[in-house]
């Protein structure tokens, strides 16, 4: 029984780490940049036209809100354990050093679902943009191909998804580690796109458009939130370079807080502006931010903004499927999962098979399944990690009570507590087939843990 609950020792993990010593060049600002490249993509660009039109309407803000609340009190457990514990491979170690093996394995589990998905998903989300693109050019691709079945389009694959999802598996199995340079090149165009639209949108609101305000109610408020929720995704990247930051037990804290609050603030706007021009109703199309444009004859811009939707989605998309990568990687490294995804390639250097199975059950999942879906279930997993994140808080406050701490979360156990019932509340908004789905995901991973992880657990030995 108790070997269920083996624990990996904290002080052996950060010696680890030290001997590992990766270079340390980066700053608090590189690593806010690096959370604002991972976290602004499709959530922004594509789910706030069908939430706003489907559940929220102009509320839309208020969803945002909720949400970003949620995102705010797990970021502050995520900044107390990676300014304790700075080292790399995010909840899935610092689970196995605090709460236990089994834990470890369901959240490494958990967490697959989530980058998994969340590559397919946004996929889906930059294909929306690259046929807006196409289209400004006057191609318009046969609605078969672009997008999946059951999304009401006609279609029955979404090629451009499967397509992008192949270029960055080409890319990161041959080991393209994107430069802090690049990543803030990227950043700094996605930003710029975003303000853009705001400066120029801010002209075309109509004030009318807000009314009514919330024409689904207060249920749909809180669905919102359960759904935009996905666009606050990534801001626990930056906790996994920890290794390669300056002074991580400050830095990293900085870096989770400041680029969480950079995308609450634009994400807020962004919502009440796209709902002031166009009403709500319209708004249930793949590429909203440019559509709302184009429907007050801003047709230029439009174009320029999904060109800068597109660069900004796919460093989402790389920094998604690297996070796959890295804990399966890890997991199978500490032999929770087979040997062969921790097999490195002779000449590149990367988990070569890894990343190309990866990427072709992406690809596949992004083929078939339709956004909306895809994100809810992303959504699942991510709260149900941020819940026990929350609890692990309050776990590690008891069992390693002298641990240095350079960022304490405030008024523990209450806040951890509250950010644990509050990621379970909208847990709870999502719906019955997110449900079922996901205990189905999980039920598979408890399976496998009693056949297979828990006799090859490297611990175990
Ligand atoms: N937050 C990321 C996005 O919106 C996952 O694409």
């Amino acid at each position: 029984m108790s070997s269920l609950f083996r624990k990996k020792s904290i002080s052996q993990l950060i010696q680890q780490s030290n001997q590992k010593s990766l270079n340390r060049t980066l700053s608090a600002l590189d690593l806010t940049m690096l959370g604002i490249g991972a976290i602004i993509g499709t959530g922004i660009f594509v789910l706030t036209g069908v939430v706003a039109a489907e559940s929220a309407g102009p509320a839309l803000v208020l969803s945002f809100i909720l949400s970003g609340i949620a995102c705010a009190l797990a970021a502050f457990c995520y900044a107390e354990f990676a300014s304790s514990v700075p080292i790399s491979g995010s909840v899935y170690t610092y689970t196995y050093a605090t709460l236990g093996e089994i834990f470890a394995f369901l959240i490494g589990w958990d967490l697959m679902l989530e980058y998994l998905l969340a590559t397919a998903a946004v996929a889906t989300g930059w294909s929306g943009y690259f046929q807006a693109l196409l289209e400004g050019f006057g191609i318009t691709l046969p609605a078969i191909l672009t997008s999946a079945p059951g999304s009401g389009e006609g279609g029955m694959i979404n090629l451009p998804a499967i397509i992008i999802i192949f270029l960055i598996t080409a890319l990161l199995s041959k080991g393209i580690k994107e430069s802090t340079r690049v990543n803030n090149i990227m950043v700094f165009i996605k930003l710029a796109v975003i303000v853009a639209f705001i400066v120029s949108g801010i002209f075309y609101v109509k004030p009318e458009n807000w009314t009514p305000f919330a024409p689904f109610g207060f249920e749909g408020i809180i669905t919102g939130a359960a759904t935009v929720f996905f666009a606050y995704i990534g801001f626990d990247a930056v906790a996994t370079a920890s290794e390669e930051v300056k002074r991580p037990q400050r830095d990293v804290p900085i870096g989770i807080i400041a680029s969480l609050t950079v995308c609450t603030g634009l994400y807020i706007i962004v919502a009440l502006i796209l709902t002031g021009m166009v009403p709500y109703s319209q708004l249930n199309v793949s590429d909203p931010v440019t559509f709302a444009l184009q429907f007050v004859g801003q047709n230029s811009l439009a174009g320029i903004i999904s060109v800068g939707a597109i660069t900004g989605i796919t460093t989402v998309l790389l920094v998604m499927m690297y996070a796959q990568v890295r804990i399966s990687f890890a997991m199978s490294r500490d032999g929770l999962l087979p040997k062969k995804l921790s097999k490195v390639h002779p000449t590149f250097k990367t988990p070569f098979q890894n990343t190309w199975m990866t990427g072709l059950i992406a690809a596949l999942i992004a083929g078939f399944v339709d956004l909306t879906t895809l994100a809810h279930l992303v959504n699942m997993g991510t709260l149900a990690a941020f819940t026990l994140i929350s609890i692990a808080v309050i776990a590690l406050r008891r069992t390693h009570p002298d641990l240095e701490r350079a960022f304490k979360v405030p008024f523990v156990p209450f806040l951890p507590a509250i950010s644990a019932l509050l990621c379970i509340y909208l847990m709870t908004s999502l719906p019955v087939i997110t449900w079922i789905s996901f205990v189905i995901w999980i039920c598979i991973g408890l399976i496998i843990y009693f056949v297979y992880a828990r006799h090859h657990s490297k611990l175990g030995k």
